[in-house]
């Protein structure tokens, strides 16, 4: 079986950007694949996080994996930090990435604007990180939105320059991009991305807001000039509606086009707003219930963290002695 890795930070609520472009598409892949799913807790302190809130939003996005499927006999599902060849593996490849690379990064770029303050070293190297957490587990592919891309292709380049100049170590991993929904937009700002840290808590939702906060955002949600329902450039909110309408009920962007023929703005978001509460309303009803099993979400995490911990100390084996490090 081919192997999955992908993780998501704890840097804040998961959003239905998260949901459409991740996590949903990870729960169809774990009976063709070997996945194994994380909480990347280390790469969120590049940003700063209040202690105690990330505890908390780490142990609650372990909770929303498996309230949205994943599924612990299934998937390794377990904690960053629980597993110490990510941090170790990462200096190996720190030392075989370029600044220049890794300087061209958009995200790197962003955020050391939007974080003016605190451009941190840890955030510059971030993609060496997230390299490290794919290389680790040989995974084949990567399954995320369409925002990480790029730092899928330098972990390829990484794995590339390592395996010519020290024979063969890392399998290449390829980005699993989801057709509909890889990039899911600002309901008031459809030129932004739908983000965990939008200051218009309007254009963005959250996995746990209730049907009626869900309802009443769509209602306020820009559309465009015209009144047709047809995904166009020119049209980036009835687009972007559109594609997250069809990424809920499963539809190609066509049909749901067909769905809303000859039907006005408002109705079209008022039946957007209903298909994505319907779709998360299960998934926020296992959350309740997890919240309330503590035991069972620990055991999950301690057993995803040993069988991760087995793999990934094999993969840092090989690379130590390929570099020449003395075994002990
Ligand atoms: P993060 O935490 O920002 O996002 C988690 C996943 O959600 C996707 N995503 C979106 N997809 C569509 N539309 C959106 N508006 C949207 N917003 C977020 C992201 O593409 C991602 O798949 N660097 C990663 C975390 C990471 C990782 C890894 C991922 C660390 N190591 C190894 C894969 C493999 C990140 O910040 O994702």
């Amino acid at each position: 079986k081919k192997r999955i890795f992908s993780g998501v930070q704890p840097s804040g609520d998961l959003t239905l950007g998260n949901y459409i472009g991740a996590i949903k598409n990870w729960a169809k892949l774990q009976d063709d694949y070997e996945c194994i799913y994380c909480i990347v807790d280390l790469h969120s302190i590049t940003v700063r996080q209040t202690p105690a809130d990330l505890r908390r939003r780490t142990l609650e996005v372990l909770m929303q994996y498996m309230a949205a499927g994943i599924d612990p006999e299934k998937s390794v599902i377990f904690i960053q930090s629980h597993v110490s060849a990510h941090a170790e593996l990462a200096w190996v490849l720190g030392c075989n990435a370029q600044m220049g690379e890794l300087s061209r990064m958009t995200q790197f770029k962003e955020k050391s604007k939007k974080h003016a303050d605190n451009i941190n070293a840890g955030l510059f190297t971030y993609p060496v990180l997230m390299a490290a957490d794919i290389l680790v587990y040989q995974a084949d592919l990567v399954p995320v939105g369409h925002d990480q891309l790029q730092h899928v292709e330098i972990a390829r380049d990484i794995a590339n320059r390592f395996n010519h100049y020290y024979s063969d170590t890392f399998t290449i991993p390829e980005a699993y991009i989801p057709k509909v929904g890889q990039r899911i937009m600002s309901l008031q700002s459809p030129e932004n991305k739908m983000s965990k840290s939008d200051p218009n808590p309007n254009g963005c939702i959250r996995l746990l807001d209730d049907k009626d906060t869900i309802i009443r955002k769509f209602k306020r949600a820009v559309t465009d000039s015209g009144s047709e329902i047809k995904s166009a450039a020119d049209k980036p909110g009835v687009t972007n509606l559109l594609s997250i309408y069809s990424a809920v009920t499963n539809k190609t962007v066509e049909e749901a086009e067909k769905d809303f023929e000859g039907k006005g703005y408002g109705e079209f978001k008022l039946a957007v707003g209903e298909a994505v509460a319907d779709t998360l309303a299960p998934v926020q009803a296992e959350f309740c219930r997890l919240q309330g099993d503590k035991e069972y979400v620990e055991s999950v995490y301690k057993k995803g963290a040993e069988a991760a911990s087995y793999i990934a100390s094999k993969t840092l084996r090989k690379v130590y002695k390929k570099v020449g490090f003395i075994a002990k």
